[in-house]
């Protein structure tokens, strides 16, 4: 199936009220609200992807033997819609979302969605619930494109049955305090994944093993839980639902290099080219937790963040962990961080020029 197959439109027949839209517009908050359709299509084996819609959102019915409710088949990816000052709706380099979910769907032995049916799925969704972007600053639509395995079978191997799905809904900042710098919290005791593993893959699997030493990180008054690598728990590898970087006081742009366990963020590879296209020195690397935690005592780290399409760019200016505080949880946020977050959102909402090509219009 191609993206000349037409999607069939259903329209909601009890679309929200313009008055009960617009209030949610007004403090989104994240992942709470969603817009009134969602996108489904369907793969067997025998067919490759079928029956592609555009629906009222609602809950799906699934036969309780399917093997994501057993196994954990299942893929995601995140992106957003931003809404420019002429009203245009834009999105943010959807080909590596795309690009992303392939290589997801390899790893998780699911079928590979086509580059063109991706982001045709996100025009389509986007084109019926467009009133759902919202236009005040700092906001945009998370879109939510997921994929499931639901054959109707309990031996462990691939599905031969799949739904793809895209829902969407107003966003804010994913922080309750925004855009303010936050604290994180050493995992000492778990790992995200191990060598080999599933850790560059977008599957659920991966964020419900962050959970615990996620809720962990928020008992101690963190926002995200860092891991170490799983083999020597040594290494920075990256935050509970995003990837880290630190700026050393000579301006080198740092974040852990992918080591197959890391995700291949799209924010972090913009954030990459931005510092360099400044004249930074960016490197992808091991970093050892022993440079972080003495680079912050001595001055040698002047700048730590975490980045994902969720979070933006988020300045980190404390690490805890059981019995030791590193950074100072009142400092302000870093200004180089502060101001690559300010170009990168820049070109997202258009207010400066897409010098690199990165945004498609939806
Ligand atoms: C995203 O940044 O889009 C993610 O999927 C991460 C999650 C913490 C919301």
């Amino acid at each position: 199936m191609t993206t000349s197959t037409p999607f069939t439109i259903k329209l909601s027949t009890n679309p929200t009220s313009q008055e009960n839209r617009e209030t949610i517009l007004a403090t989104p908050g994240f992942g709470k609200y969603f817009s009134d359709h969602m996108v489904s299509i369907d793969w067997s084996i025998e067919r490759g992807w079928f029956d592609a819609e555009v629906r009222p959102y609602g809950p799906l019915s699934i036969d309780p033997a399917s093997s994501v409710l057993h196994y954990g088949q299942e893929i995601f990816e995140g992106l957003k819609a931003y809404r420019h000052a002429d009203g245009s709706v834009w999105t943010f380099r959807p080909e590596l979302n795309a690009a992303r979910m392939m290589r997801s769907a390899h790893r998780l032995a699911l079928p590979e969605l086509p580059l063109d049916l991706f982001i045709e799925s996100l025009k389509q969704l986007v084109s019926v619930d467009k009133a759902w972007v919202p236009s005040a600053p700092e906001t945009s639509m998370y879109i939510r494109p997921f994929m499931i395995a639901n054959e109707t079978f309990l031996g462990v191997r691939a599905a031969e049955r799949a739904a793809y799905y895209v829902i969407a809904g107003p966003a804010g900042a994913y922080f309750a305090k925004g855009v303010a710098p936050v604290s994180i919290w050493l995992a000492t005791d778990f790992a995200r994944a191990a060598s080999g593993g599933t850790g560059a893959a977008k599957c659920g699997g991966n964020y419900a093993g962050s959970l615990l030493p996620q809720k962990e990180a928020y008992a101690n008054g963190c926002s995200q839980v860092l891991f170490l690598d799983a083999s020597e728990m040594k290494y920075l590898e990256e935050l509970g639902g995003m990837n880290v970087f630190i700026v050393l006081k000579n301006g080198t742009v740092v974040t852990p290099s992918l080591t197959g366990s890391i995700l291949e963020g799209v924010t972090r590879e913009s954030i990459m080219q931005l510092a360099r296209d400044r004249g930074h020195k960016v490197e992808e690397r091991k970093i050892s937790f022993d440079e972080l935690r003495d680079g912050f005592s001595n001055g040698d780290v002047a700048e730590v963040f975490a980045c994902g399409t969720a979070a933006v760019m988020t300045p980190i200016v404390a690490i805890k962990g059981p019995g030791f505080v590193i950074g100072d949880e009142s400092a302000p946020a870093g200004e180089l961080t502060m101001s690559l977050r300010q170009e990168l959102t820049d070109i997202q909402y258009g207010h400066i020029p897409d010098r690199h090509g990165w945004l498609t219009q939806l």
